[in-house]
């Protein structure tokens, strides 16, 4: 198959008319969110949903989110709407917050991989928009990477782990937050499954007391149940291997160089994931500067492009950890599954 990349900058009607047509006919479409990019289907056609499986190489026992362009589009996807529901939608959609609640029986199987909830979420930006109120129907959409790569940030990302194996990429250039949607279960206690640019403090200042799932920053412990079924699978990860040094930025740093060292000695080729803070200490190095160690967020929208392109020329991949607060518990979630859960202290 052929896989034709249309830059929605330059051609936007044109690239959002010819993405709406393929998935109304079933087929898959890459388009840009505000978060990562999506591989999308038609969410109301379980034949058109197993193709992104297909394509992504995906388990097929972990659910979909649903993208909407408007709340009424969501709420028939829901079987009732609790208060808090409606005032998440109304304080933070558009914008990078997947809600996970019943799910109505307009959704298939395929979407949820069974499972009796669905999760949905309205993203920001135009092109994503007019995609799917275009296409006239929600759009399943997971991150458009093949199962197991750091998600895509740009179009060509999504080209190189895709190509070939989808119809169409809708390219408008680099995501704005580089990591997924925050996902918050409204089943029993509010819980967030899965951190992002939308905090806890956040969602605690509009309904309350929010928990936190026991393995953002730690692995599933054995025998239990994933409450999030991607939480089990390994993320994000290069191949090449990720090592995760904590502490102070300036002992993190100094174990850090030791290490690039000793794996250079061992004819090792590294890589130093640094911050501002801390590129001054790497002098000599390989290092990529991800961004303000106090504003996670520029560490977040570097961070799954430099794996990529750190992965490309390097063996081990050596990188600071942050405070795991606010916005830093998702970055520090998404680099601690990089790595496996790797850990050393500074
Ligand atoms: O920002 C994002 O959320 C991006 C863009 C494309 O919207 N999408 C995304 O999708 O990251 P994906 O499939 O890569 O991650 C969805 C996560 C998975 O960990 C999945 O297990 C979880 O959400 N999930 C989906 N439906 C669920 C459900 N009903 N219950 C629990 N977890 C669910
Ligand atoms: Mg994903």
């Amino acid at each position: 198959m052929e896989t034709r990349v249309i830059e929605t900058r330059i051609h936007e009607e044109a690239g959002t008319n010819l993405g709406a047509e393929l998935i109304r006919r079933g087929e898959l479409v890459a388009f840009p969110t505000e978060t990562v990019y999506g591989l999308g289907a038609n969410g109301l056609d379980a034949a058109a949903v197993e193709k992104i499986f297909e394509a992504k190489g995906r388990p097929n026992d972990n659910p979909l989110i649903m993208h909407v362009s408007n709340k009424n589009e969501a709420k028939k996807l829901w079987g009732h709407i609790p208060k808090t529901l409606n005032a998440l939608m109304d304080a933070f959609w558009p914008g990078p917050l997947t809600l996970i609640f019943n799910k109505s029986d307009r959704v298939p199987d395929a979407v949820t991989a069974g499972l009796p909830t669905v999760a949905v979420r309205m993203p920001q930006g135009k092109t994503a928009n007019l995609l799917i109120r275009k296409a006239g129907v929600p759009i399943a959409a997971p991150s458009a990477n093949l199962s197991g790569r750091p998600s895509p940030t740009s179009a060509s990302h999504v080209f190189r782990d895709l190509n070939g194996r989808i119809p169409l990429i809708l390219d408008g250039g680099e995501c704005g937050f580089g990591i997924e949607s925050t996902v918050l279960s409204l089943v029993g206690k509010p819980t967030i499954l899965r951190p992002g640019a939308v905090t806890k403090e956040m969602i605690e200042a509009v309904i309350g007391p929010v928990e936190l799932s026991d393995c953002l920053l730690k692995p599933l412990a054995e025998g239990k149940a994933a409450l999030s079924p991607g939480m089990k699978y390994k993320h994000y990860a290069p191949n090449a291997r990720v090592l995760v040094v904590l502490g102070e930025p300036k002992e993190a740093a100094k174990r850090i160089s030791e290490l690039y060292v000793q794996y250079s000695l061992e004819d090792l080729s590294c890589e130093i994931a640094a911050t501002e803070q801390t590129a001054r200490f790497y002098r000599g190095k390989n290092y990529t500067v991800l961004g303000d160690r106090n504003e996670p967020l520029t560490l977040c929208r570097n961070l799954f492009s430099a794996l990529r392109e750190m992965d490309e020329r390097a063996e081990v991949i050596l990188a600071e950890g942050v405070n795991a607060e606010g916005t830093g518990l998702a970055f520090m979630n998404r680099l601690l599954r990089a790595a496996g859960f790797e850990i050393e202290n500074g």
